[in-house]
């Protein structure tokens, strides 16, 4: 049998992605209706965290936990991992011991080198490039608030980054319509951006980008790793804030998403996060009904 991974959106066809979708609805009506599944019972995943998180490490460790399985968390302060033990014979050992590992690094090649050498699937949990488990989320929740995503469109506000590139997947495999409005140089990757040129339009302006649109999202100005900029891309993405009066452009019935954590008074204003129209902590919270089902796709399929 061939060890699937999830580094991408694009390791999984359209189908498989709209299956997870459905589980992770299933597995949160067992979640509300406290029904226990033990799908995963007895199975450890492992998480190695090379940057800080919140949602993601707790929505992967209460999850294994909820599923009777097990996790371990892996920081590189506190193993070989930060002390310069190839990432080959890391992937090697480590995949030996556990059933399922996901990952959060800085560079897309660490974990694809990880992947080659693992026995057992690896999971981006995000890198400097994509985070594809916070679009499963994204796209669970804009199906529950408002129907099936295909055919809409959604625009993107502010960096052109990992959660950016993850849209850009996503309009893909979901069959969606992106406009991207970044500031002059920080659009994203521009390879990425010309291989899915007929649904993907840069539209610098972030009114005219969000008008007719159905969702619209923004992520932080500096990501981790980039806080030496943070100054400098202040000023760069002054006019790119999302506000209740930049929602009005869009469609009425248009919601507004953020991975988190939110900048208020930055990408975001303190109003728009209060905002009836944003969905951010279903949004949060469906991380964790998306990644079991994730984790339930790569370990029981
Ligand atoms: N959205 C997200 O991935 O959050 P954390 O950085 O808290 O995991
Ligand atoms: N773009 C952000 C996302 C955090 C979840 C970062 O990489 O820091």
């Amino acid at each position: 049998m061939t060890i699937r991974h999830f580094l991408t959106l694009l390791d999984f066809s359209p189908a498989e992605l709209i299956s997870v979708l459905d589980r992770a609805d299933q597995l949160k009506q067992f979640q509300q209706e406290e029904l226990a599944h033990e799908s995963l019972k007895n199975k450890v995943l492992g998480m190695i965290f090379e940057k800080s998180s919140t949602r993601t490490r707790v929505s992967f460790e209460a999850g294994m936990s909820q599923l009777g399985g097990s996790a371990i968390f892996l920081s590189p302060r506190d193993t070989q991992l930060g002390r310069g033990e190839p990432i080959e014979d890391s992937a090697r050992v480590l995949s030996r011991m556990l059933d399922v590992i996901m990952i959060r690094t800085f560079e897309h090649a660490t974990i694809q080198r990880f992947a080659e050498y693992s026995k057992v699937p690896v999971i981006n949990a995000l890198t400097d490039d994509f985070h594809p488990c916070q679009l499963l989320a994204d796209m669970q929740t804009y199906r529950e608030h408002n129907g099936s995503i295909q055919g809409k469109t959604v625009t993107w506000v502010g960096d052109g980054n990992n959660m950016c590139h993850s849209y850009i997947n996503a309009a893909r495999q979901f069959d969606f319509e992106l406009n991207i409005a970044a500031p002059k140089g920080y659009e994203p990757d521009a390879d990425l951006v010309k291989q899915n040129k007929q649904r993907v339009n840069l539209i610098a302006d972030p009114k005219a980008a969000v008008k007719g649109s159905d969702l619209v999202v923004t992520d932080v100005w500096a990501s981790m790793g980039q806080e030496s900029e943070s100054d400098q891309r202040l000023s760069a993405f002054d006019g790119y804030q999302i506000t209740p009066e930049l929602m009005d452009h869009a469609n009425s019935d248009a919601l507004f998403m953020h991975c988190l954590p939110a900048h208020r008074g930055e990408e975001v204003s303190s109003s728009m996060m209060d905002d009836a129209r944003a969905v951010v902590w279903d949004e949060a919270e469906n991380r964790l009904h998306a990644q079991k089902a994730l984790l339930e796709a790569l370990l029981l399929n």
